[in-house]
């Protein structure tokens, strides 16, 4: 089968790694894909700023498979275009990915069904005299959403209430649109894990939970991130918590968008904080978290395109179930200097393999880009997410392996975390 795969980062570089893998892979194509990934998948001839096109394109090059990556296209509306085609694709719909795009959707979605998350009220703009006094009413710590999609960005916490009144005033000049309503909700104190289930509408298969580094320096200090690494499984979500997590929040995640009318299809990425009351909901996303796939996928034991395409189909339920094998995976992202603030492109990384792969180590590409030399530059702020993965449950030896292999790369600027798994071995 022809798949098509959507995005150029990690995760998607991750996402082709493993499906070529499987026995029924026939051409694997990427768009805007990365040097990495193409590697391994060919260059596609449309991209996403045309949805008509590009399942135009699909069709014509009889892809059985488009796999979509990124949040933006999802919210855009990809999946509904594809299936008004009669083209398999692998993803929510606008309408179902509104959990992500959403904040306001989402809390509103969970206190209907009982999910548990952080208590919270939601505001517009010109609301902000009642968000004042909702902040006085509370107690801080608290935390200050935009309700939009902000790469990451929209999310301000607040140790005192005077820290709160001031995000509320930043908020919704900082984030325009994104930011005209926003939420205010309880800090939750505990540890976060990210559990990704993959969902078919009425059924799901779960993945190794992973834990994401989302703070730019050593001992979760600087800004927050994209993800500065990753490892799987989270020894923090033990099988019983688990199993609290599909009991409590994936099966009435599920049974709530169907009774609402917007079955959700695709990767529910629950990004969750293990509090003293059991796992509570910090956000949902609609896709896979990156760089948490890079080091989920190496740790599947089952056939990607099987589960990707059963998703899409809504054949769940008849895959083997899957019990999660042995092993442990570590990312290190290897980031541009000033990254996530200001960074320079354009610097040569030397160091790097031929192909993707060497031994246990897997060099997953986010921002790079071929030069017409061919040697290989930075094109992003995470440039690189070097994944070492140990046969044994053995995250000490991933993390040593890890690292290894990330001094073997070297481009101007470059910065990564060295404290990335260490929470595991505590
Ligand atoms: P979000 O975009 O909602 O995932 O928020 C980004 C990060 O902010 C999360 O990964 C958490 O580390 C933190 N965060 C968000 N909401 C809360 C909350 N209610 N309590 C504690 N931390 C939070
Ligand atoms: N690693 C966090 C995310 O993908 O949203």
């Amino acid at each position: 089968m022809n798949v098509l795969v959507i995005g150029s980062g990690g995760r998607e570089h991750a996402l082709v790694w493993k499906l070529a893998q499987s026995p029924r892979i026939g051409r694997i194509f990427a768009t805007p894909g990365n040097p990495g990934i193409f590697t391994r998948a060919e260059p596609f001839p449309a991209g996403t700023a045309d949805l008509e096109k590009l399942a135009a394109e699909a069709r014509s090059r009889d892809i059985g498979l488009t796999v979509v990556g990124p949040e933006q296209p999802l919210a855009e509306g990809i999946v509904d275009v594809f299936r008004a085609a009669g083209l398999p694709v692998f993803g929510p719909t606008r309408a179902a990915a509104e959990l992500e795009w959403s904040k306001a959707f989402a809390k509103d979605f969970m206190t209907r069904h009982g999910i548990p998350t952080a208590s919270y009220r939601t505001f517009r703009a010109g609301e902000e005299e009642a968000a004042r006094a909702y902040v006085a009413s509370a107690n801080a710590p608290l935390v200050v959403k935009a309700d939009g999609l902000a790469a990451g960005k929209g999310v301000l916490l607040c140790r005192t209430p005077g820290e709160a009144l001031r995000a509320v005033a930043d908020i919704a000049q900082a984030f325009g649109r994104a930011g005209s309503t926003f939420v205010v909700e309880e800090y939750m104190e505990g540890k976060e894990a990210s559990v990704f289930a993959v969902c078919d509408g009425k059924d799901f298969a779960t993945l190794a939970p992973a834990q994401d580094h989302k703070r730019a320096l050593d001992g979760d200090r600087g800004p927050n991130t994209g993800g500065m690494g990753a490892y799987a499984p989270a020894p923090c979500v033990t099988p019983a918590i688990m199993d609290e997590v599909r009991a409590t929040i994936i099966r009435p995640t599920l049974e709530g968008m169907s009774r609402e009318g917007r079955p959700y299809t695709g990767c529910l990425y629950v990004g969750l904080m293990l509090t003293a009351e059991g796992p509570r909901v910090v956000e949902y996303n609609c896709r896979f978290g990156d760089p948490e796939t890079q080091v989920v996928l190496p740790l599947y034991g089952g056939d990607l395109l099987d589960l990707l395409e059963a998703s899409a189909r809504g054949t769940i339920a008849s895959l083997p179930p899957r019990r999660p094998g042995p092993g442990a995976a570590v990312c290190v992202v290897l980031a541009s200097g000033g990254y996530p603030g200001k960074y320079e492109t354009g610097k040569r990384i030397s160091g790097l393999p031929a192909g993707d792969t060497e031994g246990r180590v897997i060099y997953f590409h986010a921002g790079t880009r071929r030069e017409a030399d061919g040697s290989i530059a930075t094109a992003g702020g995470r440039v690189l997410g070097v994944t070492a993965m140990e046969p044994a449950h053995d995250i000490a030896a991933a993390i040593a392996a890890a690292y290894r292999a990330a001094a073997g790369i070297t481009f101007e600027g470059i910065h990564y975390r060295h404290d990335i798994g260490k929470g595991a071995l505590a």
